[in-house]
């Protein structure tokens, strides 16, 4: 597949990946599997990163080009060796994530939180470390999107760590567009509402989840996961170039709705 190229007389945009190099962490399975196939579909050397081996052999062989990297985010030190060993990059998806259990947030436990800040927030600031100061040192006008949530905006019952984790992502996101910015490097957020991928469907409240999203959108629905791809290919591409420091919800309307249909 060749990009899309917009040309006036002093700009020329592509949405052309060929030639491009990302790394999708959470790339296994959900949003990060798809987004790997499509960036691997437009001839872009995806770096797959994913803590169950399994999944990546899986991706692999539907797609060869694809290089796997596994590795567990909770584990800094670990997680810097295999990156440190990476060749510069343009771009960078900070997707994995866990959904980690629910708690009153009076009664939640200290290692659930730790758990959870330990793979989605400091998980995402190690990567953006490795590869953002590869970028800087390669002179490379890269860009860096982290996948935040709806839940980093608003607060979800009994999801403390989760909502703190994503409230803390975007915050990530401006502070490393604050000081990348110089470099013509990008960093933005993307804020998911409902999506049924693994995360949600594995756990027994998924379905009610569906329901609650549905009714509080205007759009009346909850987001596909080809839905989330798009936003993210943007934000890697030159058609976002002015765009930093930003989040995204990608929520069909939720977060400008304050009831349910009545
Ligand atoms: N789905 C939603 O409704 C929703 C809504 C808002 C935001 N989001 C965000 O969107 C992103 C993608 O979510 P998803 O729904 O696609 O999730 P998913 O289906 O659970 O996939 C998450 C991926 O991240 C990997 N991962 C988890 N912990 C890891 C770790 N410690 N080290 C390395 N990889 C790890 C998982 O690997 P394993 O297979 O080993 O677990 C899996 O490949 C997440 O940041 C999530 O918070 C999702």
């Amino acid at each position: 597949m060749t990009g899309y190229v917009f040309k006036t007389a002093s700009t020329v945009m592509s949405f052309d990946f060929n030639s491009k190099k990302v790394l999708i962490t959470g790339a296994g399975r959900g949003i990060g599997r798809a987004l790997a196939i499509a960036l691997n579909e437009t001839g872009c050397k995806v770096y797959a990163l994913s803590r169950t081996k399994s999944t990546l052999d899986s991706l692999v062989a539907e797609h060869p080009k694809v290089v796997p990297i596994v590795a567990d985010l909770s584990n800094w030190d670990d997680t810097r060796r295999k990156l440190e060993d990476l060749e510069p990059l343009d771009g960078l998806v900070n997707n994995a994530a866990i959904l980690g259990e629910k708690y009153p947030s009076v009664d939640f436990p200290r290692d659930s939180i730790d758990k959870l800040l330990n793979t989605n927030l400091l998980g995402a600031i190690n990567c953006a470390q490795v590869v953002g100061k590869k970028m800087i040192d390669s002179k490379i006008k890269g860009s860096i999107v982290n996948i935040s949530s709806v839940a980093g905006i608003g607060a979800f019952d009994t999801n403390l760590a989760y909502n703190v984790a994503k409230a803390g992502l975007d915050m990530v996101t401006k502070q490393f567009a604050l000081e990348l910015g110089p470099y013509q490097i990008r960093v933005n957020s993307v804020n998911p509402t409902l999506v049924m991928t693994p995360m949600i469907t594995n756990i027994k409240e998924g379905v009610l989840y569906e329901k609650a999203f549905i009714a509080r959108t205007p759009m009346g629905r909850i987001a596909k996961v080809e839905e989330m791809v798009g936003p993210i290919l943007y934000l890697l591409s030159d058609f976002s170039s002015m765009v930093s420091g930003q989040m995204h919800p990608v929520d069909g309307g939720m977060l400008s709705n304050i009831a349910v249909k009545i």
